[in-house]
């Protein structure tokens, strides 16, 4: 085996070894002294839990195998080929804890600035004034900064920044490729606000990314319903999965898809996650569908006309519901 990858199988060994470390270390002098210091562990489950800059919102449940499943290669490949070689006891704490702490205070100065009005022209409107400071919709539709009727051709209802750290493309048109591009288009397009600094975004962008979906019993991470969720989720599982055709553009587990899709609402727009679904009223770009029946209804509708199936029964479309609001 080559020198570098048996540096490798070390590091990844002594990344390993850091939550036995950090137990070990608990009990030395130094935090025994202090307890309300949080220890070693703590300090790295906040670190790989960003949620905790926001401890008002504790009912969040971190999505994280999803969001830590891509972050990976992008944050350990350097990681292991760019550090000297260090013994493993030290490399864990010395490589990982520092960088991920930072991005905690990132976060946490990225919510500052979510609630600051400054970003935008005349100091009309902060983030939170659409988006709460949870990150959550206020359920209403906008032109620029102005609401505007529901179904208004125009309009644009704000969207759930929960789990955004989560998706593909972002806006409702799917019109920017990152993070970064949609924050700087809304402060500068929507807000009137002064062009941000890369420090504002990296910011806004931390704390965004921090935003996860509230705890969920009745379905599981794969987008399956759970033993014990009601019948009426499992049997509406079935007919997304299988004769209301959802699940080919709707997909398990994120629930979105990256490609546009025309659907008879005016336009190409991205295949927006159903996750939280229940509680982001109104519905579509637009915001045209004030239930989540209604929509549910729409979707089927227009699945049905493009492939020549079957309309759904009433009771069909209340399973279905049931399962969509469940997610
Ligand atoms: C006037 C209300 C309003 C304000 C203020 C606002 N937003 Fe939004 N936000 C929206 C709307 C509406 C959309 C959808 C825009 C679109 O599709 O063109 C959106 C979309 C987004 C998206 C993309 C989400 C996705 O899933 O595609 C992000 C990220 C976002 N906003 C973050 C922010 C941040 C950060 C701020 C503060 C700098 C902010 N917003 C201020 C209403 C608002
Ligand atoms: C051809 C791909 C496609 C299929 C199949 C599809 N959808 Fe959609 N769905 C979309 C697109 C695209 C939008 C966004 C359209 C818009 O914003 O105007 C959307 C929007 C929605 C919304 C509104 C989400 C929100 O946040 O406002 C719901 C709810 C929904 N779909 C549920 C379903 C259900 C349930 C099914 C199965 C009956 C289904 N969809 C089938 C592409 C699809």
């Amino acid at each position: 085996m080559s020198f570098t990858g048996l540096r490798s199988i070390v590091l990844c060994l002594g990344l390993l070894a850091v939550p036995a470390l950090a137990a070990d270390m608990s009990t030395a002098p130094y935090l025994a002294a202090a307890p309300e210091k949080p220890t070693l562990l703590q300090m790295l489950a906040s670190a790989l839990k960003p949620k905790s800059a926001h401890p008002a919102v504790p009912e969040y449940r971190p999505r994280l195998r999803q969001a830590a499943a891509k972050r990976r290669p992008k944050a350990s490949a350097p990681i292991v080929t760019e550090e000297p070689v260090a013994s493993p006891t030290t490399v864990g704490a010395a490589v990982a804890a520092p960088a991920q702490l930072s991005e905690v205070e990132l976060a946490a100065k990225g919510l500052e600035l979510f609630n600051d009005a400054s970003l935008s022209g005349g100091g009309k409107a902060s983030c939170a004034t659409c988006h709460f400071s949870t990150g959550h919709t206020n359920n209403k539709t906008y032109v620029g900064l102005d609401v505007v009727a529901d179904g208004d051709p125009n309009g644009r209802n704000t969207p759930t920044l929960w789990g955004v750290g989560e998706r593909a493309v972002f806006g409702w048109a799917g019109q920017a490729p990152t993070l970064e591009d949609s924050i700087r288009g809304i402060i500068v397009n929507r807000m009137k606000g002064p062009e941000p600094s890369p420090e504002t975004l990296a910011a806004l962008v931390a704390y965004v990314r921090t935003l996860n979906y509230p705890a969920n019993w009745q379905v599981k991470e794969d987008g399956t319903p759970r033993e014990d969720a009601s019948a009426a989720v499992r049997r509406g599982y079935e007919l997304y999965i299988g004769d209301g055709g959802c699940g080919t553009c709707h997909q398990l587990p994120s629930f979105d898809k990256k490609s546009k899709d025309d659907i008879g609402t005016g336009g190409k727009f991205k295949v927006p996650t159903l996750h939280a679904a229940a509680s982001t009223a109104p519905y579509f770009h637009d915001g045209r569908t004030a239930s989540l029946r209604d929509a549910v209804k729409l979707m089927w509708e227009f699945y049905a006309k493009k492939m020549e199936t079957r309309l759904p029964t009433e009771a069909e479309l209340d399973d279905l519901t049931a399962y969509v609001g469940a997610l």
